[in-house]
């Protein structure tokens, strides 16, 4: 089977630098060459540092796909499902790469960041670069365990991994990104109890509250869905928080062999149930960025550059 890239299903990393970036020279052959060379880099990396367990994604922004691997396009790619509903807001805010470099290592992240950016500069623009963290026990911003119900295991790949459906694209995964900013003074005035609410879990001991005492606005509620064969609709969260004393939040990213998991959650969280009743989550952070990537397995990236460097 293709190799999946590494760092897809990796296990929560201490550190990790995600950059957006934008193509800005219209050279693909090299551009295909070079998204191989960060590959080898990462394996560098990876080697030169073992007990770091570094790894790292490249994804293709759904608007800049065709224009790097003209002809071949994942069934599933499409953009970020810009979402607004009174003043709930996902907005898409597309790029072409996004490259998430990971470690236990603060210095090693930042070496390989700097590596990819020496190699890249010519050809790109920096979007964002932002520097996630692993925060106490795998905490999320507001206190909160975050990932707990990720899938384990090789039911990971499963979840994570696109399989024989689209058999050009075995060993990919659809990537969804967000940067949420939390409005941490608003958060901090709920008393812990109703933080339970919203979440649908208690705060210091990561404990799930029962499906029936879940309140409808819980986000665990929200983006509890079922599909019409009554299958649970699953993604492979990677999320991290990022920030300083200024500004804190949740650099959201799912991975999934499926757009339609993150589509379906995000409209559940944003539009709510049939009553209306939406995730009060989305109370107490903001989505500032949003946008939709495949990131092909690595021997796909290999074989494109390879093709390139004979044509
Ligand atoms: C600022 C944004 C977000 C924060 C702070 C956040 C935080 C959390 C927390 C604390 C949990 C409970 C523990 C766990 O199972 O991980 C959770 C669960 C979950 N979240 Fe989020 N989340 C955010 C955004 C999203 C978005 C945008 C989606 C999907 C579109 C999502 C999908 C899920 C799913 C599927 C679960 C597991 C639900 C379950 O089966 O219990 N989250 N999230």
């Amino acid at each position: 089977m293709a190799q999946p890239q590494k760092g897809i299903c990796a296990e929560p990393n201490l550190h990790s630098v995600f950059l957006m970036l934008n193509v800005v020279e219209d050279d693909d052959a090299t551009m295909r060459r070079k998204l191989a060379d960060i590959l080898a880099l990462f394996d560098y990396y990876d080697s030169e540092h073992y007990e770091a367990m570094v790894s790292g994604v490249i994804a293709i922004g759904s608007g800049y796909w065709l224009e790097l691997y003209p002809g071949l396009l994942p069934i599933e790619l499409s953009p970020f499902p810009d979402m607004h509903c009174d003043d709930r807001h996902a907005p898409a805010t597309p790029a072409d790469l996004f490259i998430q470099v990971r470690a236990d290592r603060a210095d090693i992240c930042h070496a390989m960041a700097t590596d990819i950016f020496d190699l890249l500069q010519e050809q790109v623009e920096l979007v964002e670069q932002i520097k996630g963290f692993r925060y106490l026990d795998g905490r999320d911003l507001t206190g909160f365990v975050d990932g707990t119900e990720n899938p384990k295991g090789l039911h990971k790949l499963d979840v994570a991994i696109v399989g024989d459906e689209d058999p050009d694209f075995a060993g990919g995964s659809y990537l969804h990104i967000q940067r949420y900013r939390h409005l941490m003074k608003r958060w901090n005035k709920v008393e812990v109890t109703d933080q339970e609410q919203i979440i649908g879990r208690t705060k210091e001991d990561n404990v799930e509250f029962d499906s029936a005492d879940k309140a409808p606005f819980a986000h665990t509620k929200r983006t509890s869905l079922k599909d019409e064969q009554g299958q649970s609709i699953e993604m492979l969260r990677q999320s991290m928080p990022y920030g300083d004393l200024k500004v804190q939040g949740l650099y959201f990213i799912s991975c999934a062999a499926s757009p339609k998991p993150f589509t379906k959650m995000l409209h559940s969280m944003i539009y709510g149930d049939e009553n209306g009743v939406y995730d009060r989550l989305l109370d107490f952070t903001v989505a500032e960025t949003g946008a939709a990537f495949f990131a092909p397995s690595a021997t796909f990236i290999k074989r494109q550059a390879k093709t390139s460097m004979s044509a």
